[in-house]
């Protein structure tokens, strides 16, 4: 039993109206998108009742959240962020997809590591700018960067890298010696480094996470990091996150976002967000331990429902389990075939990336309980196709 199994309910979250809950029919269980079926934290929903019992309802101010993230960097990964460095976007996407629009000539080519979280393809596609693409190298059942092909590319004249850690879908993260590595790299060759690291509040024991930050201040590498209490807290949906610079330059460039850029953030995001970063870590803490509970559980589970041939490996942040199916027999998208067969939502691995063909992506942010029932109906699916 899981640290919040006894409080997640499968009739109640299915009078959730969000994108998991709402996007399919009743039939399908969802474990797709990247929400969590936790309960929200007290203090969010504390702070955000108070916000309607008074009408607060306008637009938002983001100033308090370079505070409340700068105070929560220190206590949580031991760096302290200057506040007034810290800027409000409605989302890490929308964050990347701006700041490129600041940044980048027509032409200028970004580096991305598949397989990938697919908005980083579309974003990049959005802003009109060339991938580059330097797959993770995969070493066993771990994952690596590939510090070879990225060297390659910023040679070549590669301009930006966007690189994600914690990383989705494998769940890696970064090495210290890695990230200084990569920033080392992009000083060398005067390379823009953007640092989505909006799964680093879900850094799992064992690892430790180093905000990309460290290393572009010291080695003098320019550099936007952004990160969101999105995915630990679960509000997506309140639309606020945060764009970090390490230098004046990056503080210049964050400037020229567009003037309205505060107005687009949501005030429920930063009322949420606030509370989040300065009074909800203890919850955190526990969505932490759950998690590290069922990455570990994962692995019984799919042995215990016959699944002995997925290859998995547990992530080392987060609640996405990314399973290599290739041996199951089901074809290059078996997300397909235990949607037919067996009315479960999974994102099908060729969404990351070409890389992905015979994967899933399995989002364990749930109950032991719905992960059964998940392992159930992918496994009649299995004996139905395979
Ligand atoms: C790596 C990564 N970046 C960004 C996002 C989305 O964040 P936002 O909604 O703030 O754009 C996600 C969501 O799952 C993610 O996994």
């Amino acid at each position: 039993v899981a640290t919040f199994d006894s409080e997640i309910d499968l009739l109640q979250l299915r009078t959730r109206t969000s994108e998991k809950w709402a996007k399919y029919p009743e039939q399908i269980l969802p474990l797709f998108v990247a929400e969590t079926d936790f309960p929200l934290a007290a203090e969010i929903a504390d702070a955000l009742h108070r916000a309607i019992d008074r009408g607060d309802t306008g637009y938002a101010v983001p100033s308090g959240l370079g505070k409340a993230y700068s105070d929560f960097s220190v206590k949580r990964y031991g760096y302290r962020v200057n506040p007034e460095y810290v800027f409000a976007v409605p989302e890490v996407m929308v964050g990347v997809a701006e700041v490129l629009r600041v940044l980048a000539k027509p032409g200028d080519r970004v580096v991305i590591n598949p397989p990938v979280y697919p908005p980083f393809f579309a974003t990049l596609d959005e802003v009109a700018l060339p991938i580059e693409e330097v797959p993770l190298k995969q070493e066993g059942d771990s994952y690596e960067l590939d510090f070879d092909g990225l060297e390659r590319a910023l040679a070549d004249g590669v301009r930006f890298v966007l690189l994600c850690n914690p990383h989705n879908p494998v769940g890696r993260v970064y090495s210290r010696d890695d990230v200084f590595a990569i920033a080392r790299l992009a000083k060398q060759y005067d390379a823009i480094v953007f640092a989505d690291e909006i799964h680093a509040p879900l850094v799992l024991p064992g690892a430790e996470h180093t905000p990309f930050d460290i290393a572009a201040s010291e080695i003098g590498v320019r550099a936007i990091s952004f990160t969101s209490a999105s995915k630990g807290w679960n509000i997506a949906g309140l639309k606020c996150a945060l764009a970090i610079a390490s230098s004046e330059w990056g503080v210049e460039t964050l400037k020229k976002l567009p003037e309205e850029m505060p107005e687009r953030v949501g005030h429920f995001g930063v009322i949420a967000t606030i509370a989040a970063f300065r009074d909800a870590v203890p919850y955190l803490d526990h969505v932490v331990r759950h998690l590290d509970e069922q990455r570990i559980a994962l692995r019984l589970l799919l042995d215990e429902y016959g699944f002995e041939r997925i290859r998995y490996a547990p992530p080392q942040a987060s609640f996405l389990a990314w399973l290599d199916c290739n041996e199951l027999g089901l074809g290059a998208n078996p997300a397909l075939q235990f949607f037919k067969g067996g009315d479960v939502a999974l994102y099908p691995g060729l969404k990351f990336g070409s890389q992905g063909a015979g994967f899933v992506r399995f989002n364990f942010g749930t109950s032991t309980e719905i992960i059964r029932e998940a392992l159930t109906r992918m496994k009649a699916a299995a004996s139905q196709y395979a």
